[in-house]
């Protein structure tokens, strides 16, 4: 396994894959790596011959009282992961090689509208941390496929959006969420969670199960959200949102969207103690008539 710390390096090995004729699948993370991620890069070894993965802690995609000094930096055991799974190449830039007049200066990417809905009301400018700097990695890494966890679904449909409307020749490739036995998503935010918190956390993904279960049973959709938040209160959360949408542009749905077979996704975002975690939950309601 190689690990490129600047971008001519980096280039380097990519124009000699190219000039092979072999494909290149791209996931990219900020570190802190768990069995969530390396399903991402086994998924990505299905997809291509050789597989980078970038390991890069975005300031542009945290805003001033976020966590992005006390984020989880685990080079060294992220690299014994991704060399235990046969990752071709690790991307580690700095902050000067992906901003080097500074970040706030640099030009930046936005996709309207999806970027500025649901988590993007709660985490202005988030959005265009997390596209800008994507692209940026798109253009270094230049990639046939690039692999994104539906953990973050809206992230992967800005991320979507952004190579449709940009032309990018890369084929965005979903990988679904891993989730602990107890049914917690897996994310590096996780390890912020004390050890009462942590029991807590699994209310999380099972009230959005009950919340699904619901709306299956013909329970108006307000209805159904507010039982999910006030459920998640009663457990001590502090709820940003629970919403349902569908799975194309997030839109709202009414009743007869939900009848309609379209594939429909509940999303949460909610604290507990100091953590804040996200989860969502797709499916289909089949109409039986
Ligand atoms: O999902 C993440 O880990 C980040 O938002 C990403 C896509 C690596 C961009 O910094």
């Amino acid at each position: 396994m190689s690990v490129c710390k600047n971008i001519e390096q980096l280039r380097a090995q990519i124009s000699e894959w190219r000039s092979n004729k072999e494909t290149i699948a791209f996931v990219p993370t900020m570190g802190n790596l768990h069995a969530g991620h390396l399903s991402l890069v086994e998924l990505a070894q299905q997809k291509a011959v050789h597989v980078v993965v970038s390991i890069y802690v975005n300031p542009l995609q945290f805003s001033p009282d976020e966590d992005f000094s006390s984020y989880p930096r685990t080079l060294e055991e992220d690299l014994k992961k991704l060399e235990a799974i046969g990752t071709d190449l690790v991307f580690v830039p700095d902050t000067s090689m992906i901003y080097p007049r500074g970040e706030t200066k640099s030009s930046f990417v936005e996709v309207p509208v999806l970027s500025h809905i649901i988590e993007g009301e709660f985490r202005p400018g988030f959005f265009r941390g997390v596209s800008t700097v994507v692209l940026k990695l798109f253009n270094m890494v230049q990639p046939d496929y690039a692999v994104f966890g539906e953990k973050d679904f809206q992230q992967l449909l800005i991320i979507k959006q952004m190579v449709n409307d940009l032309n990018l020749p890369i084929e965005i490739v979903a990988a679904a969420i891993k989730r602990e036995a107890d049914g917690l998503a897996m994310s590096s935010r996780n390890n912020y969670l004390n050890p009462s918190d942590r029991e807590k956390s699994c209310l999380l993904s099972q009230a959005l199960m009950a919340c699904r279960r619901q709306i299956e049973q013909g329970i108006s959709i307000e209805q159904a959200e507010k039982s999910c938040v006030d459920a998640l209160q009663n457990h001590g959360f502090l709820v940003d949102y629970v919403t349902l949408r569908e799975t194309m542009g997030l839109e709202k749905v009414s009743k007869s969207d939900i009848n309609a077979n379209n594939e429909l996704i509940i999303l949460a975002a909610a604290k507990i103690g100091n953590t804040r975690l996200i989860d969502n939950m797709k499916f289909v309601i089949i109409d039986k008539t």
